[in-house]
């Protein structure tokens, strides 16, 4: 199902109005900023009235390629995720439009709250497998030898459940995820445990973070 989002943009589009998504977007979160303040709010109302009209309700979100899935997600990572929008340290330009502003709204509570929720959900349907899929599957499960470019599957898991701070990569939107890797690797992704992602991502060319990303996202 298209999320709110979504459906505002076509009508907009369809209206003829050019308002860039970005600023229609910012202007959303910030209007929905002040909702989440309110004490008392618990995780589940907070997703219903914040979190949803992006990630969807039961995170499992399929348009929007630069918003990830956040169904199934490790709770601890969704927790550090959380904090990281919060003190800054995560600063690609995405995190500082959409999340940091939000981000701050929550108490630790809530954002406990809401990492249970998300990680409770049903696993995110898969996409199609993208062009590069086999060759993706090759690098995610051993590596490249000649490139120091250790097995994915060592720290995310076999079938890229993610565990504890090694986050789920099944089913996360293709685009969405070769953004990451470039972020790690300029370093503008830098929360706590962003350094050893980049010591991956150092060593990976555009094509081969591609091709791993058409893999994953058909998990
Ligand atoms: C206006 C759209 C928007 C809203 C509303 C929104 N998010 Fe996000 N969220 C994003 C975008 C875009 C990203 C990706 C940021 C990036 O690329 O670094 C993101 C990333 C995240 C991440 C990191 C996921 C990962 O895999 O690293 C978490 C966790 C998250 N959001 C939780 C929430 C929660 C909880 C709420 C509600 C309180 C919320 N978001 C509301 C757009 C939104
Ligand atoms: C040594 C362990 C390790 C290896 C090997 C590893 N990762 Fe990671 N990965 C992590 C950690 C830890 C994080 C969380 C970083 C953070 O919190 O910012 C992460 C995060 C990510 C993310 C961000 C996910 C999101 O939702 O934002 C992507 C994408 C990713 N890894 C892809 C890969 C790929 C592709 C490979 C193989 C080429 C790989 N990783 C190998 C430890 C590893």
């Amino acid at each position: 199902m298209p999320t709110p989002i979504t459906l505002l943009s076509t009508l907009i589009s369809r209206l003829g109005i050019r308002l860039p998504l970005p600023l229609l977007l910012l202007s959303m979160c910030v209007s929905l900023t002040a909702q989440a303040q309110q004490p008392g709010r618990t995780g589940p109302e907070i997703v219903r009235t914040s979190c949803y009209m992006c990630h969807s309700a039961h995170g499992n979100n399929p348009d929007l390629a630069f918003i990830p899935r956040l169904a199934a997600q490790n709770p601890v990572y969704i927790k550090e995720q959380l904090e990281a929008f919060r003190d800054g340290s995560r600063a690609d330009p995405p995190a500082t439009i959409y999340m940091w502003p939000i981000a701050q709204t929550l108490s630790a509570q809530q954002i406990d709250q809401v990492a249970a929720w998300f990680a409770s959900q049903p696993p995110p349907t898969p996409f199609p497998p993208g062009p590069s899929a086999s060759e993706g599957k090759e690098i995610f499960l051993h590596g490249i030898l000649k490139a120091d470019v250790p097995a994915c599957a060592s720290c995310h898991g076999p079938k890229a459940a993610g565990n504890g701070i090694f986050p789920r990569l099944a089913g996360q939107n293709a685009q969405y995820l070769l953004a990451q890797l470039r972020y790690f690797r300029s370093g503008v992704r830098n929360d706590k445990n962003a350094d050893i992602m980049k010591q991956v991502a150092i060593h990976l060319t555009d094509a081969q973070m591609s091709a791993v990303a058409d893999y994953l996202s058909s998990l």
